[in-house]
């Protein structure tokens, strides 16, 4: 199988071939972060699923090892899906995930620990025969629906995990104690529930701090913390999170009123981002989150290209100040890729102009700037039946003139703008606020047919009443753009494949077709080193 290059990544994280979907077990142990995910050895497509796994000092620059975990036991033949790793306080790390029984796909959950602490890169795992699988699906559990347990946190003398899984159309989160991590009990409830969401898959439960942006271990509780639940919704293929009070006493989780349960729910990314996991990072006090971006070309041009998959850039989360939404930004050692840097400040865009970024490889780049506008008074009239940002984006594209935006950039472009993905702000006026959209569209991407191309667009919570500004980051990486709106307020990643704009026949230009006239205050962007990754 060859591999072909023209859209392989520089930076983000994939193997050298073959399909990869969820980050599992992500932890920092003993100078090492680890980073597992599901992955298919034997061909581009979903199968065969075994943890591949890779050491980092950087979360960055990666060294592949040989597979940690894979079928090798009667409660995981076939297959070992998600899970999560627990670091045990003077014992170590701790493996939880999926084992597949039989090939009607009925879900236990398993363990596996290091077969050798003193191993740095902890490269063998064992699955003891010893309480092995440590939860089956009981009386009433949908047994082909119950997996992807969490990292587990102690509590009240017992550790504690999730199992995602649903009864008909509702979510369910389930609660398993344990005071050895051995035997495991189900709670009498669920921690949480919700209707007609379907499947939780993945589920992610954790403190943040109400104050700052440090992180916190997944243990933490307490009145300075708030709770996040996110799942993994198979039926929308988006994450959703509430954020919320979790009740200890009775092992439930209550999300705020500001914070809506299900598909209407605020979202970790409005593009092409799923089954992501967490983890707490002592070494800089910060949580760490991962996700998985599919690719959205055809499964023939998987198998043509060999490859499939590839991980978002780590993210460091906070709870924003305001308390309704978390913050993410990309972890501050990409940084150390920045090569190369242009700078622009100062530059006035009136409707219709397009002005290049020269002098970095666009297709291979991190880009921040700061767009301020002087007045609100054109902005659009905002309909309130456009609730969905994704179609309102299909309506009102990049090359749409509105009042005040579109404006961002184009990025992936080629020379003469046969394709590019657009990643662009338009404000509306509302009866009292104004909405802002941020749109990253994919649909101008390849001049190719037959790929997946979604106008993804998120709405951004930001107060425009007292700075005229707004700021955008992206990260493009040859089939990737990945991006920060608001300083990490709403973000979304692309997948996209062009044609032409590939490789040094990438631009990058920014824009506005409002009738407003828009001001870069300032740009700067890099030209980024390729990370040294498996
Ligand atoms: C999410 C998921 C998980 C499952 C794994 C199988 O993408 O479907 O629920 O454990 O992938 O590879």
């Amino acid at each position: 199988i060859s591999v072909s290059g023209k859209h392989r990544t520089g930076y983000h994280f994939q193997p050298p071939r073959n399909w990869i979907n969820d980050p599992n077990g992500p932890m920092h142990y003993n100078g090492y972060y680890h980073l597992f995910y599901q992955y298919n050895p034997k061909g581009s497509v979903w199968g065969n699923i075994v943890w591949a796994h890779s050491v980092s000092k950087d979360l960055i620059n990666w060294k592949a090892l040989e597979p940690a975990i894979y079928p090798s036991k009667p409660f995981d033949k076939f297959g070992c899906w998600s899970g999560s790793a627990t670091i045990i306080p003077g014992k170590g790390p701790v493996i939880l995930y999926t084992g597949i029984v039989d090939a009607n796909k009925t879900q236990v959950q398993c363990y596996a620990v290091p077969e050798d602490l003193s191993d740095p890169f902890l490269t063998k795992w064992i699955k003891p025969d010893e309480y092995n699988p440590i939860v089956v699906a009981g009386p009433g559990v949908n047994r082909t629906d119950f997996r992807d347990p969490t990292t587990a946190w102690f509590e009240d003398g017992h550790w504690k995990i999730l199992v995602g899984s649903r009864r008909k159309h509702r979510g369910i989160a389930y609660l398993y104690r344990s005071r050895d991590f051995k035997k495991w009990i189900r709670a009498k409830h669920p921690i949480h529930t919700a209707a007609g969401t379907g499947m939780w898959e993945c589920p992610d439960f954790y403190p943040v701090s109400m104050k700052g942006t440090m992180g916190l271990d997944t243990s933490v509780v307490g009145n300075h913390v708030k709770h996040v639940l996110k799942n993994s919704l198979d039926e929308t293929r988006f994450e959703y999170y509430t954020l919320g009070t979790y009740f200890t006493n009775i092992d439930r989780y209550i999300p705020d009123n500001t914070s809506v349960d299900g598909w209407g729910g605020l979202r970790y990314d409005y593009g092409n981002f799923y089954a992501s996991k967490s983890f707490f990072d002592p070494t800089m006090n910060r949580r760490i989150l991962w996700g998985w971006a599919n690719e959205s070309d055809t499964k023939e041009d998987d198998i043509h290209k060999g490859w499939a998959g590839i991980q978002a850039i780590p993210r460091t989360l906070w709870l924003d100040p305001g308390g309704r939404q978390l913050i993410q930004w990309p972890i501050e050692e990409l940084n150390s890729l920045r090569d190369k840097e242009v700078e622009m400040s100062n530059l006035k865009l009136v409707k219709g102009d397009y002005v290049e970024v020269k002098g970095i490889t666009a297709a291979q780049a991190d880009v921040e700037v700061t767009f301020s506008f002087s007045s609100l008074n054109e902005a659009e009239a905002f309909d309130l039946s456009w609730v969905n940002a994704e179609d309102l984006c299909g309506k009102k594209g990049s090359n749409i003139q509105g009042g005040v935006g579109p404006f961002g950039i184009l990025t992936l472009a080629s020379k003469n703008l046969e394709e590019f993905t657009p990643v662009f702000f338009r404000i509306f006026k509302a009866s009292n606020k104004h909405v802002v959209l941020l749109c990253s569209d994919a649909r101008s991407s390849s001049l190719k047919s037959e790929l997946y191309k979604p106008s993804f667009a998120g709405f951004v919570d930001v107060d425009l009443s007292t700075t005229k500004k707004l700021s955008l980051r992206s990260l493009i990486d040859h089939s990737v753009v990945e991006s920060f709106g608001a300083g990490g307020k709403t973000n979304i990643l692309s997948r996209v494949y062009p044609e032409l704009a590939v490789a040094d026949q990438a631009h990058l230009f920014v824009f506005n077709n409002g009738t407003v006239p828009i001001v870069v205050e300032n740009l700067r962007s890099w030209s980024m080193k390729s990370a040294v990754i498996n």
